[in-house]
């Protein structure tokens, strides 16, 4: 088979701080022989909070760096940024291609879904977006379909303090899920890169429910546009103890080294620190 001569060339990953960091899990679950630029805009963060305006701004500077780290793919791993300036991160990427987590699990919920009546949870410049919704309106067709939309802010902050065990943030879940619970959602979308850690608690509350990780689906995404564009990376013949991921961020939490581990699953190399 002809070769092509970007296959050598890493993903590019970003995110507003290192929320993204759950979704590059699921890339090196699909995609281990890849090499990974990451990027967390961590000095920034968080983004959910704010205007579509300045979200677009850091976007173009998250993409650009990435560019200048000539990437092969673009993945666009926080929701945010993927519901209010996904058309910014294509412009910026030129002819690279660009995966937001917005499609992927939007299709994923449309086959998942046998009630066709879906649950988003996000933050609020997600919600407020309408990108799911409308995503999954446009894909699918179904006149009777109903999709039921909330923001959950106080999520983010609940992960990143390793709380998603504490009983207070059960009463927190079910105060956020109560009216996805009445509507009888039968599928629940989880559109930020913070949610897939409160899985195991979203299930509890929700047992019928399938839950949908917009970083899982992103990264089957990625393994198919990789594959077409016959970008693969060639499987090493040795075992991969650990992804080859070179990290950056624009600031350095104190505990960058916990909170990373607890997102990624293993632990990850010292950032460097660089400014957009
Ligand atoms: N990464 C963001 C997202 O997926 C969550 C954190 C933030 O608000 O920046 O929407």
């Amino acid at each position: 088979m002809e070769k092509n001569h970007n296959n050598i060339l890493p993903i590019g990953v970003f995110d507003s701080g290192i929320g993204g960091l759950s979704v590059l899990k699921q890339l090196v679950r699909f995609l281990p022989q890849e090499n990974y630029i990451y990027l967390g805009d961590t000095a920034r963060v968080p983004y959910g909070n704010k205007s579509p305006e300045i979200v677009r701004q850091y976007a173009a500077e998250c993409t650009d760096f990435l560019v200048s780290k000539q990437v092969k793919l673009v993945i666009a791993a926080c929701n945010t940024v993927s519901s209010v300036a996904l058309d910014v991160v294509s412009n910026h990427a030129g002819n690279i291609p660009v995966i937001s987590m917005i499609e992927p699990a939007s299709s994923a919920a449309l086959r998942e879904s046998s009630n066709a009546r879906i649950g988003i949870i996000g933050t609020r410049a997600t919600i407020s977006s309408k990108a799911y919704e409308n995503e999954i309106t446009k894909l699918s067709g179904n006149k009777n379909l109903k999709v039921f939309s909330k923001p959950c802010p106080l999520f983010v902050p609940i992960v990143e303090e390793g709380m998603m065990k504490h009983p207070s943030t059960k009463l927190i879940a079910i105060d956020y899920l109560r009216d996805m619970i009445d509507a009888h959602v039968d599928t629940l979308v989880l559109g930020c890169t913070h949610y897939p850690l409160l899985s195991q608690l979203l299930q509890e509350i929700m047992p019928e429910v399938t839950l949908i990780d917009s970083g899982e689906h992103a990264s089957v995404t990625a393994l198919r546009i990789l594959a077409e564009a016959r970008q693969l990376q060639e499987q090493r013949k040795e075992f991969i103890e650990k992804p080859n991921v070179k990290f950056y961020v624009t600031d350095l939490p104190v505990n960058f080294a916990e909170q990373a581990n607890m997102f990624l699953g293993f632990e990850s190399e010292k950032p460097e620190l660089i400014s957009l």
